[in-house]
Parts: C-alpha cells; sequence; structure tokens
C-alpha cells in the first residue's frame, strides 16, 4: 500500500480544517497545438505566485525525467516503426502515473498549487477525438491511473485550427524545432481533437472555462486572469 499514501496525503490536504489558503488546487491548461498554452501558462504561474502560492509549473506527457522519456517516445516521428494507437495510449497513462506519483500528488498534498500544461482531457482529445480510441476505454485507464484525482479548473484554449497553425508554423520557424509526431497530424486530426475538447468543455462546464484565443495575447490572458480571480473568490468563501 506504500504507492497509495501520495492520494491518501493529497486528499487529507483538501479535508476539513485546512485553511483555505494552505490548500492546493490543480489547474491545466488545453487546447490544440499553436493555441497558446505555454504561452499562458507562465501568465496563470506569475498570477498565483503575486498571490503568495507555492506553484509548481509541469506538463504532460512529461514532468519527471523517467515521464519526459517517455514523452520523448510519444512525439518522436521516427516512422521506420509507427507507433500502435493502444501502446501510445498506455504510455501516455504511463507517464501520467508517474507524474502523479512523483510531483502532483505530493505537490498537492503539501498545499502547493499545481498548473500543467495538458492533462487528461488532451488523451480524450487526441487519442480519443483524433486517433479515435474508445472513450470508454480512456475512462477506465483514467479512473484506474488517477482513482478520483482531477483538475480543479481547466483553462480550454480554444481557436480556429487553421490559425492555429500559422501560430504554430510560426514558433517553428524561429526555433528551428522539427515538428514532432502529432505537430505533422493533418486539418482533419486536428479538428477532431479540437470537437473532442469542446464536447467535454459543454459536458464539464463547472470545471472546464472555454477561453477565445484566438484573441491577442493580451486579451487572451486578461480572460484568464478574470476566470481565475472568480475561481479564487469561490476557493475561498
Ligand atoms: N494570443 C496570441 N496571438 C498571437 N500569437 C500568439 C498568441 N499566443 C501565443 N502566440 C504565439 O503563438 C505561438 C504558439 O504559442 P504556444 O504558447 O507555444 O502554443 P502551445 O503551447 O499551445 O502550442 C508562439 O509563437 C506564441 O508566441
Ligand atoms: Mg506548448
Amino acid at each position: 500500500m506504500g504507492k497509495r499514501t501520495g492520494q491518501v496525503s493529497a486528499q487529507s490536504a483538501r479535508s476539513a480544517g485546512d485553511s483555505p489558503e494552505r490548500r492546493g488546487r490543480f489547474i491545466t491548461l488545453e487546447g490544440g497545438e499553436g493555441v497558446g498554452k505555454s504561452t499562458n501558462l507562465a501568465r496563470v504561474v506569475g498570477w498565483l505566485e503575486a498571490r503568495g502560492l507555492e506553484v509548481v509549473q509541469t506538463r504532460e506527457p512529461g514532468g519527471t525525467p523517467r515521464a519526459e522519456a517517455i514523452r520523448r517516445l510519444l512525439l518522436d516521428p521516427e516512422e521506420r516503426e509507427p507507433l500502435d494507437e493502444d501502446a501510445e495510449l498506455l504510455l501516455v497513462f504511463a507517464a501520467r502515473a508517474q507524474h502523479l506519483a512523483r510531483v502532483i500528488r505530493p505537490a498537492l498534498a503539501r498545499g502547493a498549487w499545481v498548473v500543467c500544461d495538458r492533462f487528461t482531457d488532451a488523451t480524450f482529445a487526441y487519442q480519443g477525438g483524433g486517433r479515435g480510441l474508445d472513450p470508454a476505454r480512456i475512462a477506465e485507464l483514467e479512473a484506474f491511473v488517477q482513482r478520483g484525482l482531477t483538475p480543479d479548473l481547466t483553462l480550454l484554449l480554444d481557436m480556429p485550427m487553421a490559425e492555429a497553425q500559422c501560430r504554430l508554423e510560426g514558433r517553428l520557424a524561429g526555433s528551428g524545432e522539427r515538428r514532432d509526431r502529432f505537430e505533422q497530424e493533418r486539418g482533419d486530426f486536428f479538428e477532431a481533437v479540437r470537437q473532442a475538447y469542446l464536447a467535454r468543455a459543454a459536458k464539464a462546464p463547472e470545471r472546464i472555462a472555454l477561453i477565445d484565443a484566438a484573441r491577442s495575447p493580451e486579451a487572451v490572458g486578461r480572460q484568464i486572469e478574470e476566470v481565475l480571480a472568480r475561481r479564487m473568490a469561490a476557493w475561498q468563501r
């Protein structure tokens, strides 16, 4: 049972008796390639730190050295051995189990806030919507790996995929990076990803805040800060 202590302590950190200031929250940023997740992650972290909170900034797949090694396997565009879709799904959850055990659960347990670039909504969007895997199977793995731990707030950055592709091209040209295995997918894959994200947001409006990512960086940042301020007030009540 030693492996389960992370969950127990994460829950006790949330139980009655902890002051609201001490209670760590789990915030995720979601959306397709190039919508501005990484750009706005920094903004969310800065906003929380300015309020005196301890913040752990992390990402998926990855977030620990072993989970980052799994990320490299997932993103490697190597074409000689195509990656089986079920293997892809299991690798995503293997990385997530490691990340939860080593980073997310311990941080929440000590009262830190966790801000994560992508989480399980991305699995439903990419492996579910994009690859067409059965969402019921993804939900089984979610229950197995997360044991009830889900984000407190998810910021879903949404915009037309063609515009996001232009931004991505700008970023790739600026950095000289190659497209990874997901960035190489075609337009219909990205459209399926977007629709799967929107469907999840429609089903969980209390958790997932929809952000219009097509606007200027300042306007997107303002929308996000408004959502954070509203949620923070509700959590402290
Ligand atoms: N609101 C915005 N308007 C225009 N360009 C943006 C905006 N937000 C981010 N960008 C730019 O778009 C590119 C992709 O943003 P990034 O944050 O890397 O997206 P993601 O992490 O979602 O793939 C970057 O070059 C970034 O500077
Ligand atoms: Mg990014």
